[in-house]
């Protein structure tokens, strides 16, 4: 049987995106080139691996054989060429990670410091909300993740590498500051902004009132620590987010949290991986950098080293009226 790596890494990438025109450009090569490629590797294996219905392409029973065998091909080969380079004392490929949106207040700073320690590594991050994090999980789709505890039932191995704590926020006039132990049916006469739903710190929030028989009042969602911060500064109620999404805006005194009983509510940042996964060399040295250093960022919180002594920013002065005002559309 004669198949090419390069058709499994085609067929690997049409699986992931479901699409030609995607893989192709993942691949920097040519929709009929990537469809020609599959096409080979079928006609060698003698079955469909995908197939077409209506719009949408599926992978066929065969196909979902293949990309699982496939995957484990390449990822051996990735994990043999990584311990030669090791062995010739070079620590080089690619470390794709998932992180809950949460994390991005400290995990890109030990990333900075890791790959400054290895400047041969290339590292793929994907950002985005506890449930989609779980999902990659489950599918096998990183090297690793790190989130807030994994549900039970969940076959992965996962190591906590720091505390995540969660507070309420005020905005630094709201009376409520002023009381001590508020209790939690207080709290929950509150208006709140609430992460969406699929969020690590939003699970926990509604799992904190609804064990006491309380549900928050929702006067908005927002898919955003940032928005929400922003949100609860501007007035619109309280927010329950990590100690670590409070950056200059704790610093600054613009956020406060609130005495309340019950928090802060304490959870741990853990790194995972699925049960039975083959670590790179670049991945089991990652791992041991988070055991060894989360801890540390996480305290520290997104802040550059000195930033203790920084005064707080002055504002711009007003542009003159006969300036033009540029605007972007970018987040
Ligand atoms: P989130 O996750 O960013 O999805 O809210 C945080 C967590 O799991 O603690």
């Amino acid at each position: 049987m004669r198949i090419s790596l390069r058709q499994l890494q085609v067929f690997q990438a049409v699986a992931r995106h479901l699409s030609y025109t995607r893989a192709a450009e993942e691949l920097n090569m040519t929709q009929p080139a990537a469809f020609t490629q599959v096409k080979q590797l079928e006609e060698t294996l003698g079955m469909a691996l995908l197939e077409r219905i209506g719009k949408r392409i599926h992978l066929t029973e065969a196909g979902h054989v293949v990309r699982e065998s496939a995957q484990e091909t390449l990822d051996g080969l990735e994990r043999m060429q990584m311990q030669l380079d090791d062995l010739r004392g070079l620590r080089q490929g690619r470390l794709k990670l998932a992180i809950v949106s949460t994390a991005q207040y400290f995990m890109p700073r030990l990333l900075g410091e890791f790959c400054t320690a290895n400047p041969g590594v290339e590292v793929a991050l994907t950002v985005t909300n506890r449930q989609t994090v779980l999902a990659r999980l489950t599918g096998n789709e990183d090297d690793l993740c790190v989130l807030g505890t994994p549900p039970e039932g969940l076959d992965v191995v996962a190591t906590a590498i720091a505390d995540n704590p969660l507070a309420i926020l005020a905005r630094h006039d709201h009376p409520l500051l002023q009381a001590d132990e508020i209790s939690p049916q207080r709290i929950a006469e509150e208006p709140f902004i609430l992460r969406e739903p699929g969020s690590g710190t939003r699970l926990a929030a509604e799992r904190f009132f609804a064990a006491r028989g309380l549900r928050l009042k929702m006067r908005m969602e927002l898919g955003s620590n940032e928005a929400i911060k922003q949100a609860v500064i501007g007035g619109l109620g309280l927010a329950i987010l990590s100690r670590d999404t409070l950056a200059l805006e704790g610093r600054f005194g613009l956020l406060k949290p609130l005495n309340v009983k019950g928090f802060p509510l304490l959870r741990q940042w853990q790194v995972a991986y699925p049960r039975g996964k083959h670590l790179s060399v670049v991945a089991e040295a990652f791992l041991e950098h988070l055991v060894t250093h989360a801890r540390a960022a996480a305290l520290a919180g997104p802040l550059p080293p000195g930033a203790d002594s920084m005064a707080p920013l002055a504002l711009p002065a007003r542009p003159e009226r006969s300036q033009p005002i540029c605007e972007s559309n970018s987040a």
